[in-house]
């Protein structure tokens, strides 16, 4: 037959194969990997004992041939299924929160990549009569840990998103670093160079660092290269695949730095810088499609791997057992001092949030191993410079390694689980679960009546049903008379948990709709996250503080600030405070749909009083939304307008798109006018999709203008006073003028308030646009002597020490008024007959 058909009729054999499982692995609840590493090693027994299979013709008979001379190479592992594995999980990460976590995540992910690799090389270098190096290898290739099980066992749970955060980012981390250590470990084995630890530490950094460098590069190019083919869903899914190839094999093959390393890096840029680019349709559509092709490159590997285990067990030696039990017992104590050591040591610099230790117990214990071990340690047998006795070496264990974790930690881990109790829900979950119980079922019951009469449904079935209901209903009563009542801060903890979810939920419901900028969405969505795991650990408390945060100027505001201050760069604080904008404008309109809907809903699960409770939280968050917003607009009352419209706009367009589907769908428009409509529509959805610029109107000219003292000087005098001033737009709360500060500059408020905080009054004096102040360290040379506050957004004009002087000396009388405005406001300070106006210069 011919070759190209044995392959296809192989491969499309274990596809088939491939489907069956998944279904088969939810009924049975284990594990999915578990599964499959056994049917791959039950098919590998099949056509190892071929006599069986011996009679058997036509295409069953050819799909074992297949298999059995399916020519497995590493190569095409490494070089098909892996690229496509990491790209695929690394593009599932949500890179902002990845951004958060940052420091623990990689502090896990590479520390205790080495931690392992070192325990488990010297153990089995002790006990075994290998080298270091390639007991060194072998710890390398099972360092990486394959999260799937305990990921999709904590999301059963409902486990705090940092938490799986945590464990997906370290172990898609782990596998890159992992495997770097692994290519150093590898080169060192096969070119014999004895460079010693510094070389090689500096050789893992190039490699990481270099395939970090081509990752990123690579996909910023993408990046650039979506906007050209934009709405184009066919055409951007395949740059990302063929993103993933290119990355891997222009690092790894042609630059000899870490391919992995690279793949990881693109997908992450991919995802998101990538991801706002993309329209959400295509995103929705990229997601899907590479979640498939990582199942099918996850699943092919196992059952290709698993497909020689028969041939390896039969090569296993006593010698090899106790081998493999030093490598397992070495891995989990390593795994172990990371997690009981490192973890809690980060906790306590407030590095990462505090994980109890029924869950390290669990993360510990669903360390599985998965493809990517398994790929590594194909590439080792197969290298023609390694030595036989190494290649058998690694390939018994690694395998070993890995069918151990899948086969006693993967079946076992939900029973460890339940053990330590983690699969129960607490008795605050089961009430609000019988609560919601009661109250679904209650309404059913009333409506069965009603549909039985309209759908004329014999009574005495409808009766049957009801009782059916009925007795649920009691049921559930008495458990919930037999429960512990809840206290009114459980309720409220509860109803904040069901509004942070609420929340996240409304603002991508608002984004499908097309009103929210992807951009704004991923933040508050993030922030949203990040108060969640605030109410789950400090309840009511840790929701005020957390979704306040929003209102908070974030760093990146104040590094645009501090840009702008000192290089009068202003483009990233426009930026900024457009952002701004559109969060605050979205997160009022949920507020006030979160509202609604806490008095509708929440009150019936909850209880009146603690609906009332959360209302109250809702409206002091909301209050704090609109004070920031009005601040803001006070400002900018245009930009506010223009945003308005914008939203108006989408609102109107979204309305409009559905309408044509409606004449479409009453065959009123055929399919060719509506693709036009369509078109249509998409410009004008793209030209609204463009955050409008935000002008700062800092215009010096403008500003000076708006001064009183010098709106009244003749236009050349005026104009040589822009010259001098420079301006400034402070934020509400920026403190402009620090007590005991030298006095370098004084201000003119062109728009806005501030406060200054004089020492010994109660209340600070206020000043508004037109006023000025800092002028008293200038007149006496004396240090600043109060604090000076911005009350809103404030356009300053500020003078520095040297031009102050120049103008005063031109201008006697501007030198006279500011004097006398600073000796009044010295004047109620001081003794009474000391009121002198200082000398100045
Ligand atoms: P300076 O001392 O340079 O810095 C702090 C500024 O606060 C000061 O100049 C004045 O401009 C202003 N300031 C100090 N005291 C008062 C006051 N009583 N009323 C109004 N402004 C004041």
């Amino acid at each position: 037959m011919h070759a190209i058909v044995v392959y296809v009729l192989g491969v499309a054999g274990l596809l088939l194969l491939v489907s069956a499982l998944p279904p088969l692995a939810a009924r049975l609840r284990v594990p999915y990997t578990v599964l499959l590493a056994a049917a791959g090693i039950a098919l590998g027994a099949l056509i190892k004992g071929a006599t069986v299979l011996d009679g058997l013709a036509g295409p069953l008979g050819d799909f074992f041939v297949s298999l059995s001379g399916l020519d497995l190479s590493s190569e095409t592992l490494l070089y098909i299924f892996l690229p496509v594995l990491l790209f695929e999980t690394a593009l599932a990460i949500d890179v902002r929160r990845l951004m958060d976590d940052l420091a623990p995540i990689l502090a896990m992910a590479v520390v205790a990549v080495f931690v392992c690799t070192f325990a488990v090389g010297y153990a089995l270098w002790a006990v075994s009569p290998m080298g270091l190096v390639p007991c060194l290898l072998l710890g390398a290739i099972v360092a990486t840990t394959d999260p799937a099980a305990v990921v999709s066992i904590f999301r059963d749970l409902g486990a705090p998103r940092r938490l799986t955060m945590l464990v997906e980012g370290e172990s898609l981390l782990n596998d890159a670093a992992a495997i770097a250590l692994f290519s150093l470990l590898l080169g060192m084995l096969t070119r014999r160079s004895d460079g010693g630890a510094l070389e090689a530490a500096l050789d893992f950094l190039r490699s990481f660092g270099g395939g970090a460098c081509v990752g990123f590069v690579l996909g910023r190019l993408a990046c650039l290269l979506v906007t050209p083919v934009r709405d184009q869903p066919m055409a951007e899914i395949t740059l990302t695949v063929a993103l993933a190839y290119l990355s891997f094999l222009l690092a790894d093959h042609y630059l000899e730095m870490s391919g992995v390393v690279a793949v990881v890096a693109a997908a992450l840029v991919v995802g998101s810088v990538g991801k706002t680019r993309i329209s959400p349709d295509t995103w929705v559509a990229l997601e899907h499609i590479w979640k498939q092709l990582g199942f099918w490159a996850n699943s092919l590997i196992f059952l290709l791997v698993a497909l020689v285990i028969p041939h390896i067990v039969e090569r296993v030696s006593w010698s090899d057992v106790g081998y493999l039990a030093v490598a397992v017992a070495a891995a989990l104590a390593a795994r172990g001092v990371v997690l009981f050591g490192l973890l809690p040591a980060l906790s306590a610099f407030g590095l990462a949030q505090r994980v109890g230790h029924a869950t390290k117990a669990v993360m510990l214990w669903g360390g599985l191993r998965g493809a990517v071990s398994l790929t590594l340690a194909m590439a080792v047998t197969e290298n023609g410079r390694v030595s036989a006795g190494v290649q058998e070496f690694v390939a018994v264990l690694a395998t070993g390694f890995v069918f151990f974790t899948l086969f006693v930690n993967g079946t076992t881990l939900r029973p460890v689980m339940h053990k330590l109790g983690l699969d129960r829900l607490s008795p605050v979950e089961r009430a609000m679960r019988n609560r919601a119980l009661a109250l679904s079922v209650a309404r059913v019951q009333e409506r069965v009546g009603d549909l039985a009469r309209t759908y004329e449904i014999e009574e005495l079935a409808a009766q049957r049903l009801l009782d059916h209901y009925g007795e649920r209903l009691e049921a559930i009563e008495s458990e919930r008379h037999a429960e512990a009542p809840l206290s009114e801060a459980e309720r409220v903890t509860i109803g904040l948990v069901i509004l942070v979810n609420r929340e996240q939920e409304r603002y991508y419901a608002h984004f499908q709709e097309g009103i929210l900028s992807r951009g704004v969405v991923e933040f508050l969505a993030a922030r949203a996250a990040r108060t969640l795991d605030a109410v789950r650990a400090q309840g009511e408390a840790g929701y005020a503080k957390a979704a306040d945060g929003i209102i908070d100027f974030s760093l990146q505001m104040r590094a645009a600030s501090w840009l702008h201050r000192h290089f009068g760069i202003q483009r990233p604080l426009a930026r900024r405070l457009a952002m701004r904008f559109e969060v605050l404008v979205s997160v009022r309109m949920v507020l006030r749909e979160l509202r609604a809907f806490s008095r509708q809903r929440l009150a019936q699960v909850l209880g009146p009083d603690s609906a009332a409770e959360l209302d109250g939280l809702l409206a002091v968050r909301l209050d704090h939304v609109e004070k920031a917003l009005a601040a803001l607009r006070l400002q900018y009352p245009d930009y506010a307008t223009v945003l308005q419209n914008q939203y108006l706009g989408r609102a109107a367009l979204r309305l409009e798109a559905a309408d044509y589907r409606a004449l479409h769908a009453e065959s009123v428009i055929s399919q060719e006018v509506l693709n036009d409509l369509e078109r249509d529509i998409a410009g004008r959805r793209r030209a609204l999709e463009q955050a409008p610029t935000l002008d700062l109107r800092l215009d010096r000219n403008e500003l000076v203008r708006r001064v009183p003292i010098f709106a009244g000087l003749a236009p050349e005098r005026a104009a040589r006073i822009v010259k001098l001033l420079k301006s400034r737009l402070v934020l509400p709360g920026e403190t402009i003028v620090r007590r005991g500060d030298r006095g370098d500059c004084m201000f003119f408020i062109a728009s806005g308030a501030v406060e200054v905080l004089v020492p010994g009054l109660e209340t600070p004096v206020k000043l508004g646009s037109g006023d000025f102040f800092g002028e008293m360290a200038l007149l006496n040379g004396q240090p600043r002597n109060a604090d000076v506050r911005a009350l809103g957004y404030c356009q300053l004009l500020v003078l520095e020490e040297k031009d102050f002087w120049r103008l005063v000396r031109k201008d006697p009388s501007l030198r006279t008024h500011i004097e006398d405005v600073a000796a009044k406001r010295r004047a109620p300070f001081l003794p009474v007959k000391a009121v002198a106006v200082p000398a100045g210069e």
